[in-house]
């Protein structure tokens, strides 16, 4: 019986870690909300409190769908030298940037 138990878990395994790799773990609840009020307020200063762009370009899903989105996680992470958009790196994680792009393709939540 046991060594049925250390099978599965060796199939499983590999599975577990290319999700981790895949999806990082989401923010808590609390860190959602303050995502969501960041980009609502920080980056809405410049993308438009609706996101339909302002000085920066709309980040709504029509606009962003055809982007690769590791691209646009490291803009938010990295910024975009040479142009107004700023580094966020100070501000938030890459697996945090990696959420507020999946939500932004799905639709951004409101506040
Ligand atoms: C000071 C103004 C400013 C702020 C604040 C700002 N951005 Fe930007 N952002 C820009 C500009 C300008 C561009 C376009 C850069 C270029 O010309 O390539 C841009 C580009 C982007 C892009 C790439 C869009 C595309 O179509 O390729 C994303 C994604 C993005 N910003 C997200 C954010 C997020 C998320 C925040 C807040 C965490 C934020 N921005 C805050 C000005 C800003």
């Amino acid at each position: 019986m046991p060594s049925v138990l250390v099978l599965m878990l060796l199939l499983a395994s590999p599975l577990a870690l290319a999700e981790v790799v895949l999806l990082p773990a989401a923010p808590s609840p609390q860190r959602q909300k303050e995502l969501v009020h960041l980009v609502r307020q920080d980056c809405g200063s410049c993308h438009g409190m609706t996101l339909q762009g302002g000085l920066g370009p709309a980040l709504t899903p029509a606009a962003l769908r055809e982007k690769p989105a590791e691209s646009l996680v490291a803009t938010i992470y990295s910024g975009r030298p040479g142009t107004p958009m700023p580094p966020w790196h100070r501000f938030l994680s890459e697996a945090e940037a990696q959420w507020i792009v999946a939500q932004l393709l799905a639709g951004f939540p409101s506040e």
